[in-house]
């Protein structure tokens, strides 16, 4: 009787940890959904100012800048179509920060934002900059057909 007391007890106290600690990961990821919402929102308020004029209100890469240039702009709401289905997080950091040649891109049309942002936003932490491209990123991803 006093072992199976003690197990009972025993079993209480993992069934509190656990739901402690699902608790916590519940939250957790409240705030990650909560946080990733308001990167995206950012990552849309900077493509709308920086990127529409050649890439189009909605990324489709209709734009009046875009007719007269002679590498368009890409669709940027196919970026997965044209890769199988796969998003290419990092790359597409990459081919927007115009940091590194990616293959088949680095054709220098499109300007390279790393810079562009450094001195039209005076960013100087590398951190940030690379997070706000990564905003944009996650926000291009969310507007794939
Ligand atoms: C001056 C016009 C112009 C502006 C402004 C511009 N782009 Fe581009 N973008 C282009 C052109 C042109 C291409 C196609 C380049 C090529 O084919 O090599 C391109 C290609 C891309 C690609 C590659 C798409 C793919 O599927 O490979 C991405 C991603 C992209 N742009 C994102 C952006 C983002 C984000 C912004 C704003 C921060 C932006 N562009 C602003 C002209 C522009």
């Amino acid at each position: 009787m006093k072992i199976s007391h003690k197990k009972s007890i025993a079993l209480g106290n993992w069934v509190s940890a656990f739901v402690f600690v699902s608790t916590l990961v519940a939250f957790a990821m409240s705030c990650t959904s909560d946080s990733n919402k308001k990167d995206i929102a950012e990552g849309e308020e900077w493509f709308k100012s920086y990127c529409t004029p050649c890439h189009g209100e909605n990324g489709d890469g209709q734009s009046q800048i875009g007719y007269t240039m002679e590498t368009p702009p890409k669709n940027l709401r196919q970026i997965a179509k044209r890769r199988n289905g796969v998003f290419p997080d990092a790359e597409i950091s990459k081919i927007i920060a115009g940091v590194e040649n990616v293959p088949g891109h680095s054709t220098n049309v499109m300007p390279a934002w790393w810079d562009a942002f450094k001195k039209a936003e005076g960013i100087t932490d590398e951190k940030v900059l690379q997070a706000k491209i990564d905003h944009i990123t996650a926000y291009l991803k969310t507007i794939q057909e």
